[in-house]
């Protein structure tokens, strides 16, 4: 009954294609992960069908019901997953912003997908030479490129059927469609981002201080 609770709130959410499991893949095609951590995560466990340590952040009451069946969210993903070892996943129902009970520079990968401004705030548990995977739903790849903490090294783009992580043509990112001065300031006012004349599904800052 509570393992059909875990497997349906996330069919309701990540069926099918609502998952974006290409994003993942992509990302554990390039390079392999030891620690991921996703803030404003919802219930977006996909992560942990490829990357077997993830840490999870998310302050809705959802994701907080979802994720205090741990040994049942264990079990969905131990069905679904790729590599051999054991899952390892951390919940924390709190603010991103607060402090995490997390070594800083521990983490290889920070996920940043639809969920505000996250790059910031979780620099700090990024290792140096870690990886900045984020989109600019919320505006938050503009803010990383605005960032001098991150070096924009990447993108993700689709190669036939498959997303795939690419290098080509970096400076043709993050120029702004109408002539804007963008700031973090602006950035935060808007939201949403500021419209690019080349854009990706994916970007990926590696952390260089
Ligand atoms: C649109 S959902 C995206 C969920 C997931 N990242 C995805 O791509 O499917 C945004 C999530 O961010 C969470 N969120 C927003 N601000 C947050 C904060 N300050 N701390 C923790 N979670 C936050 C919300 O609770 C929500 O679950």
């Amino acid at each position: 009954m509570i393992e059909r609770f875990v497997g349906n709130l996330y069919e309701k959410y990540y069926a099918g294609d609502k998952a974006r499991r290409g994003l993942f893949d992509a990302l554990a095609a390039w390079r392999t992960w030891e620690r991921v951590l996703y803030p404003g995560s919802f219930i977006h466990v996909t992560a942990s069908f490829l990357f077997p340590s993830v840490i999870y952040v998310d302050n809705d009451r959802n994701a907080q019901r979802f994720f205090s069946q741990m040994d049942e969210v264990r079990a969905f993903v131990e069905k679904n997953k790729v590599y051999e070892e054991s899952p390892q996943l951390t919940f924390y129902g709190t603010s991103y912003e607060s402090s995490l009970d997390e070594p800083e520079r521990s983490c290889d990968l920070l996920l940043s997908l639809y969920a505000g401004f996250i790059s910031k705030p979780c620099k700090r548990y990024l290792k140096i030479g870690g990886i900045l995977a984020v989109n600019n739903s919320h505006g938050d790849a503009g803010l990383a490129s605005i960032d001098s903490d991150y070096l924009f090294i990447s993108s993700v783009q689709r190669r036939g059927d498959q997303l795939r992580v690419v290098q080509d043509n970096l400076d043709a990112y993050f120029k702004p469609k109408k002539k804007t001065d963008v700031t973090e300031e602006l950035l935060r006012r808007l939201g949403r981002g500021v419209a690019y004349t080349k854009t990706a599904p994916l970007y990926l800052f590696e952390r260089v201080r």
